[in-house]
């Protein structure tokens, strides 16, 4: 099934923030989810390497992940584990080396493998870590779309804000979305967003522009406590609603056809 082809990155969406703990993970998973559900082939990468957690929020425990790539040369598709609501996962392993610690030859091998294997997928979702160390840009700049996500709250604004001066200035061939989470009503989401786009615009010349709001849903943490998906525990709930809207709309944003 994998064989090395020319690199394509237009399926790739990176889920990123600036700030750490705003729901980058869940919506990860959840989008995941939802897009399988909707019949596409997914890959979603734990790029959040040296704390990863989308293995925990899974409750599967793989037997090899992408610190075994990197320190041990095995091939990326080796680390793939398959969840069992149907998509693919490469994880990634806590307390293991960062990619900050990576030679810019084995960042350069990984960017070919990940590039080669998005072939084999509809799309690839990048869980980034937060902050906008090096490696985290390296990973954000592999994907076509970037999916800023951020809170309500004046710290997140303010990394939110500098994650997309970052791709403004060093990946401005990334399209930009912007998902506020965890906010107590649409139209609080909405005031975040609007913080953001007018600092983005008045300050960056650049206007990312709104993929959705989500509300806060006790169900959520309920979901990450069971280790079990939102989208198979509660369905119907108000995050699973909100974010089945973002992942409609994001398909329709990727403009990529579903493979047969
Ligand atoms: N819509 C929501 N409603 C309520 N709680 C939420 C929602 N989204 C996320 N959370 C809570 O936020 C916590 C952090 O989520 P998550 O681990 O996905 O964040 P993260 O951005 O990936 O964090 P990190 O930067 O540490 O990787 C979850 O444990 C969950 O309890
Ligand atoms: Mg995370």
């Amino acid at each position: 099934m994998f064989t090395s082809q020319e690199p394509s990155k237009n399926n790739i969406i990176a889920i990123a923030s600036g700030k750490g703990g705003v729901g980058k993970t869940w919506l990860s998973i959840t989008l995941a989810h939802l897009f399988t559900r909707s019949g596409r082939r997914i890959l979603l990468i734990d790029g959040d390497i040296g704390l990863a957690n989308v293995d925990v929020q899974l409750g599967i425990a793989p037997t090899k992940d992408l610190t075994d790539v990197l320190r041990h040369q095995l091939p990326l598709k080796d680390a793939i584990t398959h969840y069992h609501v149907g998509f693919d996962v490469i994880a990634g392993r806590s307390g293991s080396t960062s990619l900050a610690n990576l030679s810019p030859e084995k960042l350069l091998g990984l960017k070919k493998d990940i590039h080669n294997i998005a072939h084999h997928y509809d799309y690839v979702i990048l869980d980034l870590g937060a902050g906008i160390e090096h490696y985290v840009q390296f990973l954000a700049s592999l994907a076509a779309r970037c999916v800023v996500v951020l809170t309500d709250e004046p710290t997140s604004l303010t990394d939110a804000y500098a994650f997309v001066k970052l791709c403004s200035t060093k990946l401005n061939k990334t399209e930009l979305s912007v998902v506020v989470n965890q906010a107590a009503t649409q139209k609080d989401g909405e005031r975040a967003y609007d913080a953001l786009n007018k600092a983005c615009s008045n300050f960056l010349g650049t206007s990312p522009s709104l993929l959705g709001v989500i509300r806060r849903d006790n169900k959520v943490r309920d979901a990450i406590r069971a280790q079990s998906p939102l989208v198979e525990k509660s369905p119907h709930t108000t995050a699973a609603t909100d974010a089945a809207a973002i992942s409609i709309k994001l398909l329709q944003r990727m403009c990529v056809p579903v493979s047969g």
